[in-house]
C-alpha cells in the first residue's frame, strides 16, 4: 500500500481520547499577538480591527473569503530581517510564500532582495520593477527558456542543482555573451523538522548535489573551468518551519567544510555562502519562534566562527525567509455558513472557503487557530472543526478550535498566520474561486490581487 494512501474518512473522523484537547482559551476574545499580524486588535464593539478597520468593513467592501494582509507588519518584518543581517549579508524573501507586484514593490523600498524559483515568479519580479542583479533564480529543473530569459535579463545569481544545469546555464551564458554569477545548492546530509533533528534519509530528495561522496566537491570543479560560470558561493536549504538552530549549525559546518575543500584544491575562496529560508513562525500560541536579531546573531557567530577554524577569510552570508516575513501579516477572514453539532464529538463549523485557499491542514496536518471576529462573545466555548465547502471530508481548515457556543451563520470567523502558502498553494478544486488579496495600512484597504470570477474560470476553458 502506498505510503500516503488513506481512506479519507476514517482517518480525519479519529476521536481522539478524552483530555487530548489543551484546555479552551480563558479568554476566547483575546487575540494573541504572536499569531495575528501587529496592527490587529478589537474596536469597542468587539470586532476585529486591521491597519485601522473594522473586518466587517473589508468584509463588506471586498467579500468573503479573502486574505487580509497588513503592509504595515510586512514591511516592518522585511525592514526587522534588513536590519538584523546588516550590510555584511544579503537577505533574499522567498517569493514562493506569496508573491505579488505589490509585495515585490514593498521589498525593493525596504531593501530586500527576491528568491524566485519559477518563470512565473520571475516574470512577476521584473515586472515590478525588482532589479534583476537582486534576484536568485532558484529550482530543481529550470527550462532551457527560464534559464534563457534569468540570464537575459541579468539575474544576479542562479542557483545551480544539478550537473547537468552546470553545464546548461554555462552554455547559455556563453552563447549570450555572458558570464553568469553562479551559486551550487548542496544537500549537505541534515533533514530539519520543527524541534526536531533527523539525520537519515537526508539525500534521498530531489534538490541540490550531495555533499557526500565528493559530489558537490566535484560539481564546484567542474564549474570553475567553465567560462560562462562566475562561481560565487555555496547554497544550503534544510527544511522549512523550522526552529532549532541546531539544523543549521550542522549545515554551515559542512558548507564550510567544503569551501575549505575548494580552498585547498584549487585556490580559491569562494566569497558568499547562502543558508537558504525556513525560519519557523507561530501558528498556535504554543509555537516560540526567535526574533531575525536572535537568528542573525546566531547564523553570523556559526559561520565565523566555522571560518575561523578553517582559516577562511568569512563569506557574505545570504538568508532566504519566506514564512518568516509574511507568514504572520495576514489572515484568512470567512463567513460562517451552517453549523452541525455532532453529539458527543464536536461541531462543524462550515465556512465559504476551505482546502483551496489553505491546503496546507489537508497537506501538512498544520495546525492553526481560529477566532469569532465580527464581535465578541461571553459564550461557553465549544469544541469546532472548521470545515470547508468542497467535496472531500478532508477539507478541514483548522482541526481542533474553540469558538463561542453562540457562533451562527453569518458570523465572520478568520484564521491567523496564513500570509505564507495559502494564496501561493490556492487552487480551483471544486472550481471554487480564489480569494483576494486585500492589503491594509493606516486606515486604508486596497485589493492587490484580485478575486477570481468564473469569466477567469471560462477564459481558461476554450471549449
Ligand atoms: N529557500 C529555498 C531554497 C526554499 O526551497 C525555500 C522553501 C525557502 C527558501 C523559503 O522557506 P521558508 O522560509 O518560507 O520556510 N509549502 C510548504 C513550504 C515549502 C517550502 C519550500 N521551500 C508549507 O506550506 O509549509
Amino acid at each position: 500500500m502506498s505510503r500516503s494512501a488513506h481512506p479519507a474518512g476514517p482517518r480525519y473522523a479519529d476521536v481522539l481520547p478524552e483530555g487530548h484537547y489543551s484546555a479552551p482559551p480563558a479568554d476566547l476574545n483575546a487575540l494573541d499577538p504572536k499569531v495575528w499580524a501587529q496592527t490587529v486588535g478589537r474596536d469597542e464593539d468587539g470586532a476585529l480591527t486591521v491597519g485601522g478597520i473594522p473586518v466587517t468593513r473589508l468584509a463588506e467592501e471586498f467579500g468573503t473569503p479573502a486574505y487580509i494582509l497588513d503592509e504595515t507588519d510586512f514591511r516592518a518584518r522585511a525592514r526587522a530581517w534588513r536590519t538584523a543581517f546588516g550590510d555584511d549579508a544579503d537577505v533574499f524573501y522567498a517569493g514562493k510564500a506569496f508573491l505579488s507586484r505589490a509585495v515585490v514593490r514593498w521589498l525593493h523600498e525596504e531593501g530586500l532582495n527576491l528568491d524566485v524559483c519559477s518563470g512565473g515568479e520571475l516574470a512577476t519580479a521584473l515586472s515590478a520593477g525588482m532589479p534583476a542583479d537582486r534576484i536568485a533564480f532558484h529550482g530543481n529543473n529550470k527550462s532551457v527558456a527560464e534559464i534563457h530569459r534569468a540570464v537575459e535579463a541579468g539575474v544576479g545569481r542562479i542557483v545551480l542543482d544539478s550537473f547537468q544545469e552546470i553545464a546548461r546555464v554555462a552554455h547559455i551564458a556563453q552563447s549570450l555573451g555572458r558570464r553568469q554569477r553562479v551559486q551550487i545548492r548542496i544537500t549537505v546530509g541534515v533533514e530539519a523538522h520543527t524541534h526536531e533533528f533527523i539525520a537519515t534519509a537526508h539525500e534521498d530528495q530531489k534538490f541540490g548535489i550531495p555533499l557526500a561522496g565528493g559530489q558537490a566537491a566535484e560539481a564546484v570543479r567542474r564549474a570553475l573551468q567553465l567560462d560562462g560560470l562566475e562561481v560565487v558561493g555555496i547554497h544550503s536549504h534544510i527544511g522549512s518551519q523550522i526552529f532549532d538552530m541546531s539544523g543549521f549549525e550542522v549545515a554551515a559546518h559542512r558548507v564550510v567544510g567544503l569551501l575549505k575543500e575548494i580552498r585547498d584544491e584549487h585556490g580559491v575562496e569562494l566569497p558568499e555562502i547562502d543558508l537558504g529560508g525556513g525560519l519557523g513562525i507561530a501558528y498556535t500560541s504554543d509555537d516560540d519562534p526567535r526574533e531575525p536579531h536572535e537568528i542573525a546573531k546566531a547564523l553570523t557567530e556559526i559561520v565565523t566562527r566555522e571560518c575561523e577554524g578553517a582559516r577562511l577569510a568569512t563569506p557574505r552570508i545570504s538568508v532566504e525567509p519566506g514564512r518568516a516575513i509574511v507568514g504572520p501579516t495576514a489572515f484568512t477572514v470567512y463567513e460562517v455558513g451552517t453549523i452541525k453539532p455532532l453529539d458527543g464529538l464536536r461541531t462543524y463549523v462550515s465556512v465559504d472557503g476551505g482546502m483551496s485557499d489553505n491546503i496546507r491542514t489537508a497537506l501538512y496536518d498544520a495546525e492553526y487557530s481560529v477566532s469569532l471576529v465580527s464581535r465578541s462573545s461571553d459564550a461557553e466555548p465549544m469544541l469546532c472543526r472548521v470545515v470547508g465547502k468542497h467535496c472531500e471530508s478532508g477539507d478541514i481548515v483548522v482541526r481542533d478550535a474553540f469558538l463561542p457556543g453562540d457562533l451562527a451563520p453569518g458570523d465572520l470567523i478568520a484564521v491567523p498566520a496564513t500570509g505564507a502558502y495559502c494564496r501561493s498553494m490556492a487552487s480551483n478544486y471544486n472550481h471554487v474561486l480564489r480569494p483576494p488579496v486585500v492589503a491594509v495600512a493606516d486606515g486604508e484597504a486596497r485589493v492587490i490581487v484580485r478575486r477570481e470570477t468564473e469569466d477567469d474560470l471560462l477564459r481558461l476553458d476554450v471549449g
